[in-house]
């Protein structure tokens, strides 16, 4: 049994086996690739298949839906479950793509780790610096895997170096190199005094494991070549001089992350990564809600929706939202309280999503992502309890950066149009503003390219042809402020006034001097470029 560092030992053991991470890395570092191993260590599948879905394509959905339809293995497009040695790991996708942002910054709010996957001979890349600076605003704890070690890449004190200096955190190897490129063969775990040796023949194998007692074992030699040995010697010294020890809590508080050096395609390093997190996880954490925060070790259940999916199956307009349980155990069949609404939901359905299959939830405990499949009730942001009106926080709702107008093909369509937008903006995968003047729909996004996404999608999912035009608009902001202020306020500036899918007041803004006059103008209302979901 691996000895768990948990700082919190009195979880039920049911609760403190769970960890519920996520994958942040740049596109082509190997996240597909890890994703599928990790499930063939899990025992979730048998053979790991090739990654065959390139590029663009199979970026803008869900890198797990493209790998269900790649590989013809069953699995989910949010979360995933499964096992390793007595632990459940769950593994929250996270949008491959940079213009998703949004949508990845709530799926970070239901996890309590990240995995940072890095290409060994790329480094630091543009986007895992923005995902990683979406885990900093939650300090979550991250733990680091420097792929592809069996090519060419660079220096590790470099890249070692590039972490520390460019994302701001301290950086403690969990394991070594030995060699680099073609003379890669594997790795001196620091962590417990082992080499780890790379069998490049069989990529689906995990890698040999040597017990060595210290550096000075004569059994390196046996199996390391003289000179990589020396330079292996070399390194460690260097190591313990200029790099700090792992210390659980500065990893906990997301100051210090854990970096451990491998190939996924060859199955290599994986097993360590996941023994990591399994001991330095963590397990299940106490969620931020109003007026009162969640202990996971509570017996009552309660839970939040952080993501909406829409038309899983085209043929059945179902929607599943994605709730992360945050406190106790959950059986089949319970009534939860939705608070949004203060009705009752009786919870018949739910599905989890072992990596072999979407099955019926019988049970979940704090950590886990249950799907409930609904019409429409839940809303991200929503809130589930055993009746107490609780509300977790900190999810929020980004302005758009980007806007667009809309128009059917068809103008006998618009009220198609409008409601498949409407049911867009409930998933969360755009904003859709009713301007208070003339007729249509603006639509604001976060990248370019969710338009092409949503028409893609209004055109597959409802056969309506859509066309986007420019509109005069480049951002909104939710408007706020006592009534008496914002309706004077929206009165005399009904050409810039639009309601978002909530019903809630926006200013569409042109320029930068638009929020400016406001602001001088207007000093008793506030226009801001969030909104918490509630
Ligand atoms: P992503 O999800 O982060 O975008 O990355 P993905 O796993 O798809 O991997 C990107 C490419 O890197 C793939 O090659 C994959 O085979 C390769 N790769 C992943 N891990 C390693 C590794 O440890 N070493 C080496 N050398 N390559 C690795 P591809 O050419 O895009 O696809 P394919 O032709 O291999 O299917």
């Amino acid at each position: 049994m691996l000895d768990m560092n948990t700082n919190r030992r009195d979880l039920p053991p049911e609760i403190a086996r769970r960890r519920t991470f996520a994958i942040i890395s740049h596109p082509d570092a190997g996240k597909t690739t890890l994703t599928e191993k990790f499930l063939l260590f899990g025992g979730a599948i048998q053979m790991a298949g090739q990654v065959r879905a390139k590029g663009e394509a199979r970026r803008t959905r869900s890198d797990f839906m493209a790998m269900e339809k790649d590989r013809g293995i069953s699995v989910s497009a949010s979360a995933m479950s499964f096992d390793f040695k007595e632990f459940r790991f769950n593994l929250v996708d996270t949008p491959g793509h940079s213009d998703f942002s949004e949508d990845t910054y709530r799926t970070l709010t239901a996890v309590d780790a990240a995995v940072m996957v890095i290409d060994g001979a790329k480094g630091v890349e543009s986007q895992t610096q923005k995902l990683f600076e979406v885990c900093r605003l939650r300090d979550l704890p991250i733990l680091t895997f420097c792929n592809k070690m069996d090519r060419e890449s660079r220096d590790v004190f470099e890249i070692i170096d590039e972490i520390q200096e460019n994302l701001a955190i301290d950086v403690t190897p969990a394991s070594w190199p030995i060699g680099i490129g073609r003379d890669f063969i594997g790795c001196y775990d620091i962590l417990r005094d082992r080499l780890e040796l790379m069998d490049r023949a069989d990529r689906n194998r995990v890698a040999e494991s040597i017990e060595i007692n210290g550096l000075d074992d004569p059994k390196l030699a046996e199996h390391v070549p003289a000179n990589l040995l020396e330079k292996l010697r070399e390194d460690l010294e260097m190591v313990r001089e200029l790099l700090p020890p792992l210390d659980p809590k500065l990893m906990a508080e997301g100051s210090l992350t854990p970096i451990w050096f491998g190939s996924a395609i060859n199955s290599f390093g994986v097993k360590e990564l996941m023994e990591g997190i399994a001991k330095y996880g963590p397990e299940p954490q106490i969620q931020r809600a109003e007026p009162r925060q969640i202990l996971p070790e509570e017996d009552k259940v309660s839970g939040f929706v952080f993501k909406v999916q829409a038309n899983m199956d085209p043929k059945h307009r179902d929607r599943v939202a994605f709730v992360r349980l945050a406190s106790g155990h959950f059986e089949r069949g319970m009534k939860l309280t939705h608070v949004r609404s203060k009705k009752p939901m009786a919870i018949t359905n739910p599905v989890m999503f072992l990596a072999a299959d979407r099955e019926l939830a019988e049970e979940a405990w704090a950590g886990d992502i249950i799907g409930i499949p609904n019409h429409g009730q839940l809303r991200i942001g929503d809130t589930l309890t055993e009746g107490e009106a609780l509300r977790v926080t900190g999810i929020p709702s980004f302005a758009p950066e980007l806007l667009q107008g809309v128009r059917a093909g068809d103008p006998m369509k618009a009220k198609h149009l409008e409601k498949a937008l409407m049911q867009f903006a409930e998933e969360g995968a755009a904003k859709v503003f009713k301007p208070a003047i003339g007729s249509g729909f603006i639509v604001g996004v976060v990248g370019q390219l969710q338009f092409e996404v949503l028409a893609s999608r209004i055109e597959l999912e409802y056969g309506l042809p859509v066309r986007f035009e420019a509109t005069q608009f480049t951002s909104a902001r939710w408007v706020n402020g006592a009534r008496q202020a914002v309706d004077k306020f929206t009165e005399s500036n009904k050409q810039h006034i639009a309601h978002d899918h909530d019903g809630d007041i926006v200013y569409l803004t042109r320029l930068q001097w638009d929020i400016d006059r406001v602001e001088r103008d207007y000093p008793e209302v506030t226009l801001t470029a969030t909104k918490e979901m509630m």
